[in-house]
């Protein structure tokens, strides 16, 4: 066995054990399909800075479970090859069967679109940033893939050459939904799509009961768009109006500066920290609940907190259930954030699939996006 084909089912093994890797045929996909000729121009790799082919540390890298960052834009990471483990759980989730048609927004390095081309599925994969998409493009002919094309252009609008679609995957974290995705999508096609929430951009599966009805495709009716939840996931932001804001959005994500001391702390209510996945969904719900939450750095990672209107002051919730809270209001923080936690427990520790809303039209009024409105508990 060479040395990337042991680095691959390196990689298999840990998007199984994790769980989420589970079908055969994409499991032949993850074994075969060369990530490192995705990652051609070189990616980001923490402590090691940027690594290039040939430089060590490069195969090994390109193997890792870990989001690589391929593109900055003034320090903003602004293309990347996604998790591969969040990968797998999106295309399984999505039960892309061969000869399907596929519509990914937002097609980074195209390793994401040979993954789905190489389970059958006939991809069109569309990139805002042409020099992005083009690298795409020559990935997929160096691999030799061709059941999987890029187009270059704002994703918002889709890509209604290739339309109807039987399955729409959005790689990019988004604040709302493109109606032209809803309408470009076959009645009873699948859709998944990272919309934000509360600082974060878990995945949701979308749908429309009007799309479905209809034997022709067209623009739903408002109230007829539904997001559940499917699970808790980062990704970098749109471009263009899949980004715009609309009023009863969560804040941005603080960057807390540096001196602010937490003058209430509460202690843990749990002997043991939550795992990544059960902290995502305290976070979720928090959000579902609470317009002021959102991420804010804490703890060498990023966190819930509710926020004041100074950004500089608020509650943060930990994994272990403490919570530390500072600002002219820190005592009224710290109890909102207390009684979210002790909502979430009476709740019976709800879990992120368990959560739907309704999506209205909001955003750019001349490139509108449908958003979520209101998050209810289901099951
Ligand atoms: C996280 S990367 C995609 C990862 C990719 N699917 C992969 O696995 O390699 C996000 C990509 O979305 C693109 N993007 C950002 N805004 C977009 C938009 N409005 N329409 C289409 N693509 C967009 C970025 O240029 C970036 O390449």
């Amino acid at each position: 066995m060479t040395d990337v084909s042991a680095l691959r089912e390196r990689l298999v093994d840990v998007l199984r054990d994790d769980g989420g890797l589970t079908r055969d045929d994409l499991i032949q996909a993850f074994a075969s399909v060369p990530r490192e000729l995705f990652l051609a121009d070189g990616f980001h790799l923490g402590d090691a800075g940027f690594l290039r082919p040939g430089d060590e540390g490069f195969l090994a890298g390109a193997y890792r479970n870990d989001a690589l960052v391929t593109k900055f834009d003034n320090g903003r990471p602004v293309s990347s090859s996604s998790q591969p483990s969040l990968m797998a759980l999106m295309i399984e989730e999505l039960s892309i069967a061969p000869g399907m048609r596929v519509l990914e927004i937002g097609a980074g390095t195209g390793y994401n679109a040979a993954l789905m081309a190489h389970i059958g599925a006939d991809v069109t994969s569309v990139d805002v940033q042409p020099d992005v998409a083009a690298r795409a493009a020559r990935a997929l002919r160096e691999a030799g893939v061709t059941g999987a094309r890029v187009r270059v252009g704002d994703g918002y609008l889709g890509d209604p050459s290739g339309a109807p679609y039987d399955r729409i995957i959005v790689t990019v974290g988004i604040t709302g939904v493109s109606p032209h995705w809803l309408a470009q999508l076959v009645p009873g096609g699948l859709m998944l799509a990272p919309v934000a929430h509360a600082g974060n951009n878990p995945v949701l599966r979308v749908w429309a009961e009007a799309a479905r009805r209809r034997a022709e495709p067209g623009w739903p009716a408002t109230d007829d768009v539904w997001a559940d939840g499917v699970c808790g996931a980062g990704f970098m932001a749109a471009a263009g109006p899949l980004a715009a804001r609309y009023p009863w959005a969560h804040p941005d994500p603080i960057r807390v500066p540096d001196g602010v001391t937490a003058s209430v702390q509460i202690p843990p209510r749990w002997p043991q920290a939550l795992d990544g996945l059960r902290y995502h969904d305290l976070w979720f719900a928090v959000g579902a609940w609470d317009r002021r939450a959102t991420g804010g750095p804490f703890d060498g990672g990023s966190g819930c907190v509710l926020v004041d209107e100074t950004r500089a002051g608020g509650a943060a919730i930990r994994a272990d259930g403490s919570i530390l809270a500072a600002g002219e209001h820190a005592a009224e923080y710290a109890d909102d954030a207390g009684i979210l936690l002790d909502r979430w427990l009476d709740a019976g520790r709800p879990g992120i699939e368990r959560w739907r809303a309704p999506l209205v039209l909001a955003g750019d009024p001349a490139a509108p996006i449908y958003v979520p409105r209101e998050w209810s508990l289901i099951r």
